[in-house]
C-alpha cells in the first residue's frame, strides 16, 4: 500500500495481521499493561499508611484497568487528557486527522506512542504520583541480573582505557579501528535486551545475548554494517583543524543499554574520537525499558556506588566500574559529557519532522559530527514506520515527510516557499542507526536479502518461492525474521 500521490508506502497497521503490529496490539500491550498494574498495586500498599496517596493510587489502577479493557476489545482511541505537557495537542490533532483510529485499526507506531503517552497522563494528572515510574524497577531489575555482563565489560573497558592511557600513539596505529568495532557492536546488541520485548524473552534468554561468545556469534547477523564509514568520519573531524567532534547519542533502554552506551561514549572521549558526547533521555517512562533523566541518574549512581547495587564480590566487578565511574563523572565536570532533553522525543510525528517541530533541537544536531540513533524504536521513527521495500536505500526512508497533523503543518509554515530538496531534512545529519530488529521495516538490504530470511524462517514463504521462483515481499507474508532481535542493521548517512 503506497500514497499514490508521493509514492511513499503507507505506516504499518495493527489491523494487518501479517504486521508484528497486530500481535503487540491484541498480545503485547495488554501484557503491558497489566504488568503496570501489579507494579502501582505493590507500591499502593506499600503506602498505606497515607490514606490520599492510597486512594489516588487505587483511581490509577482503576484506570490502568480500563485502559486494558479498552485495548483488549479494540475501543476507539479518545483524545488524550491535557496535563499542561507540550506533546497533548499532536497527539489529540492526530487523532482528529486519523478519522475514528481504534487500537485494533490504527497506526501501529503512532498507537504504540499513544499508548505510552496515555499510561504516562494516568500519573501525570494525579497529585501524589506526579514522578511515579511504573517501569523504574523493572529496568532496575533486569539490570541487576545483567552482571556477569556488566563484569565482563567492565573489565575489558578498562583494560582498552587504561592500554590507551599508557601509549595512546601506538594503540591509536595499530588496532583502533578493530577496536572501535567491537566496542560498537557491544553497543549495538546492547540493545537486543529491552523489556518491552520481555513478553516473548525470559531473563535467561536476555543473559544469553549479553556475553562476547553471544556476541561473535551474532557478528554474521549484522545485515548491513556501515561502520568503515563512521570511523573514516571521525577520525577526519579528530585530524582536521576544524570544531572538536560531537557525538549526540540518542538514547534507547535504560539498565544495560544504557551501561553499554556510557561505555561507548567514556571509549570515543578517552580514545579522542569525539570531544563531546551529548545523551537524548526520554522526558517519560517510554515503551517500557527506554532512559528517562531519572534513569541516567540512577544508572551513574549504581556505577559509583556498585556494592550497593551489585552486593560484595571480589572478582573485580567492584573496581571496574569504580575505574568507569571515575572517568565518567571528570568527562561530565568538563561538560563533555551531558544530557539534553526535548519533548521532540516523545511526539507522535517520525523523525523526518524534526526539523519543523524543534528547529533549536535540529540545529544543535547539525553541528554535531555523529547522531546515533539506539535500538528499534527510534529505527521505527527515523523510517516513518512504513512499508518499505527493503531494497530502499536508507537515506531515502529517513528523509520521506512524515504524516503530518494541524500542529506540524502549521510549524512548517516557515518552510513553505522552500524548494523540497533543499529544505532542511534528516539528509543534513551525520545519521548512524544502531538497531536490532524488533518490528517489520527494514531498509537499505540487499536484493534477495529479505526473502532469503524469511524463506529461512517462514515453512510457508519457502513452499511459495520453491513453486513460483521468488515471491516479492507481499502483504500477506508476515517477516517474522525481523521481530525477535536477533538479526541488525548498522546504518550510516552522511550529512550532504
Ligand atoms: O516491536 C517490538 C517493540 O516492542 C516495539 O514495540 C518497539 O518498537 C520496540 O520493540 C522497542 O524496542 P527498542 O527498545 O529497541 O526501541
Ligand atoms: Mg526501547
Amino acid at each position: 500500500m503506497s500514497n499514490s500521490a508521493t509514492g511513499i508506502p503507507a505506516p504499518y497497521s495493527t489491523a494487518d495481521p501479517s504486521s508484528f503490529g497486530y500481535s503487540t496490539a491484541r498480545t503485547r500491550w495488554p501484557i503491558i499493561v497489566t504488568g503496570a498494574i501489579d507494579d502501582i498495586s505493590k507500591s499502593v500498599f506499600q503506602h498505606g499508611h497515607i490514606k490520599s496517596k492510597v486512594d489516588e493510587g487505587c483511581s490509577i489502577i482503576a484506570t490502568l484497568q480500563n485502559l486494558k479493557k479498552e485495548i483488549l476489545e479494540g475501543a476507539e482511541l479518545c483524545p488524550l487528557a491535557n496535563d499542561g505537557s507540550a506533546e497533548i495537542a499532536s497527539f489529540n490533532q492526530n487523532l482528529k486527522a486519523l478519522g475514528k483510529p481504534t487500537w485494533h485499526d490504527s497506526p501501529w507506531l503512532f498507537c504504540e506512542c499513544y499508548l505510552f503517552k496515555r499510561i504516562s497522563t494516568c500519573f501525570s494528572l494525579s497529585e501524589h504520583w506526579k514522578s511515579y515510574d511504573v517501569f523504574m524497577k523493572q529496568k532496575m531489575d533486569t539490570f541487576k541480573s545483567s552482571k556477569p555482563a556488566v563484569a565482563e565489560l567492565a573489565a575489558r573497558y578498562r583494560s582498552l582505557v587504561s592500554a590507551l592511557k599508557k601509549d595512546h600513539a601506538s594503540v591509536a596505529q595499530s588496532g583502533e579501528e578493530v577496536i572501535f568495532q567491537e566496542i560498537f557492536e557491544i553497543c549495538l546488541w546492547g540493545n537486543a535486551t529491552d523489556l518491552s520485548l520481555l513478553t516473548n524473552l525470559s531473563y535467561e534468554d536476555i543473559q544469553k545475548l549479553q556475553g562476547s561468545e553471544a556476541r561473535k556469534a551474532a557478528e554474521s547477523n549484522i545485515l548491513v554494517n556501515d561502520l568503515p564509514q563512521v570511523y573514516s568520519k571521525l577520525k577526519q573531524a579528530q585530524q582536521a583543524e576544524g570544531p572538536s567532534p560531537r557525538v549526540d547519542i540518542v538514547l534507547d533502554n535504560s539498565g544495560f543499554e544504557l551501561y553499554v552506551d556510557l561505555l561507548l561514549a567514556g571509549y570515543l572521549l578517552a580514545s579522542g574520537l569525539a570531544r563531546e558526547v551529548v545523551f537524548h533521555p526520554k522526558n517519560i517512562p517510554w515503551f517500557v525499558s527506554d532512559v528517562t533523566p531519572a534513569d541516567f541518574g540512577a544508572i551513574l549512581g549504581v556505577l559509583e556506588d556498585p556494592a550497593a547495587f551489585f552486593g560484595n564480590s571480589d572478582d573485580g566487578i567492584l573496581e571496574d566500574l569504580s575505574f568507569l565511574s571515575a572517568q565518567l563523572e571528570a568527562f561530565r565536570q568538563k561538560g563533555r559529557l551531558s544530557l539534553r532533553t526535548s519533548s521532540f522525543w516523545t511526539l507522535p510525528c517520525g523523525f523526518a519532522d524534526l526539523p519543523r517541530a524543534d528547529p533549536e533541537l535540529f540545529a544543535e544536531l547539525r553541528e554535531s559530527h555523529l547522531v546515533i540513533f539506539k535500538g528499534d524504536l527510534n529505527y521505527r521513527n527515523l523510517t516513518g514506520d512504513r512499508a518499505w521495500s527493503p531494497t530502499t536505500p536508507f537515506v531515502e526512508a529517513i528523509t520521506a515527510p512524515a504524516p503530518r497533523g494541524k500542529i506540524e503543518q502549521q510549524l512548517s509554515q516557515g518552510y513553505e516557499n522552500t524548494d523540497e530538496a533543499q529544505a532542511p531534512s534528516m539528509a543534513d545529519l551525520n545519521v548512524l542507526a544502531l538497531r536490532t530488529c524488533k518490528a517489520d521495516v527494514v531498509v537499505g538490504l540487499l536484493p534477495g536479502r529479505d526473502e532469503e530470511l524469511r524463506a529461512a524462517t517462514n515453512p510457508e514463504y519457502a513452499t511459495l518461492a520453491a513453486a513460483g521462483g521468488s515471491p516479492a515481499p507481499s502483504v500477506s507474508e508476515p517477516r517474522e525474521w525481523a521481530w525477535s532481535g536477533k538479526w541488525a542493521v548498522i546504518q550510516y548517512s552522511q550529512a550532504r
